[in-house]
């Protein structure tokens, strides 16, 4: 891949550039700030560390869109974080208006980019990137249910002590309180978790998985996590640039699967090249499906905020 744009060079941003830089993901990676500085100062910090890095992908920041012209993907992080106190919906007015201003840009330098959606509520960010932009569904999507399945594995490998790479599971819904990790889907080393857990424990890493960007906030009193957002950043982009066609879960514009049409939920995608090539339909029982309504349910009323 030629180009990934990444836009907010703040601690997700930043360390987004740095896993794509990383993983040569893509041929160029440019960082962009509003902050004069801020995007050229951290590209260049991050370039300079190439050789030892030993790796290839040209790294530059700017303030301006004219860099980023012919962009495959934006990967939009900018606006405000969390603070202690505050849910992600709490940010809604200030960062519509902000995300309206980078889709515009967007469109105008790269009409045929991908767009991945990381400023929350991304689920709300990223119906206002896609109408804004006006593109396809394909190339609107939202990073979350990434992060939120490798908080729910990271907890499950701990508790077990196995490693997180034989512990599969998948997070649904909207990227807030109500998301709905799904219990039914844990396998681990391709065994249901529900054999090697207590049904109470595991309700109790739910929960924790579904509060654990709270957690994160709280922990560190001032921004919101960017290391495993970053992480999930990086593994999407690299399933589109490389075509990989990786299975991961996603906000999506859905329109009728698992009975929901109109908005961005979490659901389990197939992203190659094309971005968003298929949504997959996992069967849930009437508890999963009752608790994935209420997540959509929530995502539909901060969409209601916001005029676009
Ligand atoms: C999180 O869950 C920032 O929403 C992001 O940590």
């Amino acid at each position: 891949m030629q180009k990934i744009t990444v836009v907010g060079a703040g601690h997700v941003g930043a360390t987004a550039a740095m896993r794509l830089a990383g993983r040569e993901v893509a041929r160029e990676v440019v960082l962009v700030d509003i902050v004069e500085g801020l995007a050229s100062g951290k590209a260049l910090d991050q370039w300079e560390s190439a050789p030892v890095e030993a790796t290839d992908t040209r790294l530059t920041g700017t303030t301006e869109y004219g860099p980023t012209e012919g962009s495959d993907i934006y990967v939009v992080t900018g606006g405000l974080a969390r603070k202690p106190g505050m849910s992600r919906a709490d940010l809604v007015a200030k960062n519509a208006e902000i995300i309206t201003d980078i889709s515009e840009n967007i469109a105008s330098h790269s009409p045929d980019s991908i767009v991945i959606m990381v400023t929350n509520p991304l689920d709300v960010m990223a119906y206002v990137a896609k109408e804004v932009t006006g593109f396809p569904r394909e190339r609107v999507m939202g990073m979350a249910g990434v992060l939120d399945t490798a908080r729910f594995r990271s907890f499950i490998a701990a508790e077990l002590d196995v490693s997180v790479q034989d512990v599969q599971a998948l997070v649904l819904g909207g990227h807030g309180d109500s998301m709905v990790p799904l219990v039914s889907s844990v396998t681990v080393g391709g065994i249901p978790v529900t054999e090697l857990m207590e049904r109470s424990r595991l309700e109790e890493i739910v929960d924790r998985t579904r509060k654990a960007g709270g957690e994160i906030v709280d922990l560190l009193g001032d921004g919101s996590a960017y290391f495993a957002p970053s992480a999930a950043v990086a593994e999407m982009c690299e399933s589109i640039a490389r075509d990989q066609k990786r299975v991961l879960p996603c906000a999506a514009w859905v329109q009728g699967e698992y009975g929901l049409e109109d908005l961005f939920l979490g659901v389990p995608c197939k992203l190659g090249r094309g971005g968003v090539e298929e949504i997959f339909e996992v069967d849930l029982d009437a508890d999963e499906q009752s608790a994935l309504d209420a997540s959509a349910a929530e995502v539909r009323d901060t969409m209601d905020q916001v005029d676009v």
